[in-house]
């Protein structure tokens, strides 16, 4: 079998699995079974097919079928222009959250110290060290996702320094210009409307917000008010705007940007001085 009937036989079995964006997916699977990138791919597409690569595939195509994310099969997703490490112990950075990087890095100043509190991969926090002069500190309840980010912060040689706790009690006794937050903000009662890729492997720490979604945020906003210095900011992921907008009663300067389908995504709030 040749590389370019490989990539025609494996489009078709996730296509008629409905897995979507299934020639792509096709791809980077094979790219992922050869170790190669997709421009090789095409330049070898005559090739035949070592019996280890094919063997690599298959699996790799079954576990799609069977509902596995991409990522979770390469162990890898991009954000914001890079590479970043995955594992079932961190969320995948979606695209959603590059709003709350834009957000983010058109309200900061050269030197803010910015904790991002949640940090799962550590996508924002390295990345917003990379994309900034800030001192970018980090942490996560879960000290198997903090390792996974960790690592992501050496691989990519941002500096960002991490802690495990609940909230923000690794950092108790310091004072942020900025905290940025992706929280968990699925209702529990939502799980079983969830796409198999998210309910069977995204952690479900990292998914669900209690009952109504919004338990985080319930001890994030307080938490943040604690760990802001005044006038400080705090920049959130939404699940839902409304009733995260009646939380931040007695903050200021509160504006909600839209992600690209026009759902209102990210949240900007200044503590009161
Ligand atoms: C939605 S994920 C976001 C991960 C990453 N920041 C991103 O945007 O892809 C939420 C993260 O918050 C962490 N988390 C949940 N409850 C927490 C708590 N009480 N204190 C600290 N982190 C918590 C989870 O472990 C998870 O990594």
């Amino acid at each position: 079998m040749t590389i370019r009937t490989a990539l025609s036989q494996g489009y078709k079995i996730l296509e008629d699995a409905g897995v979507p964006a299934a020639r792509l997916t096709a791809e980077v699977l094979l790219m992922h079974a050869v170790q190669q990138e997709r421009s090789w791919l095409y330049a070898h597409s005559t090739d035949e097919l070592k019996e280890v690569w094919w063997i690599h595939y298959g699996r790799y195509l079954h576990e799609r079928v069977k509902g596995k994310p991409t990522q979770h099969i390469t162990g890898h997703q991009e954000f914001y222009g890079r590479d970043f490490r995955v594992t079932k112990d961190v969320l995948i950075p979606r695209p959603e959250t590059e709003h709350v990087i834009e957000t983010a890095l058109a309200h900061m100043h050269t030197g803010d110290c910015v904790l991002d509190l949640g940090t799962g991969s550590g996508c924002i926090a390295i990345t917003l060290a990379l994309e900034s002069k800030s001192t970018v500190f980090a942490t996560d309840i879960s000290r198997a996702a903090l390792d996974v980010a960790v690592d992501n912060a050496h691989r990519l040689q941002a500096k960002v320094q991490f802690a495990a706790g609940d909230l923000g009690t690794a950092f108790a006794d310091a004072t942020f210009d900025i905290v940025v937050s992706n929280p968990p903000y699925v209702a529990l009662g939502d799980r079983a409307s969830l796409q198999i890729e998210v309910r069977e492997h995204d952690p479900a720490l990292a998914l669900f917000g209690g009952d109504d979604g919004l338990e985080v945020y319930r001890c994030l906003i307080p938490e943040a008010a604690r760990l802001l210095k005044p006038s400080g900011l705090l920049v959130m992921e939404l699940g839902e705007a409304d009733a995260v907008r009646e939380m931040l009663a007695g903050w200021s300067g509160i504006e909600i940007a839209n992600d690209l389908a026009g759902i209102p995504r990210v949240v900007v709030a200044r503590k009161p001085a």
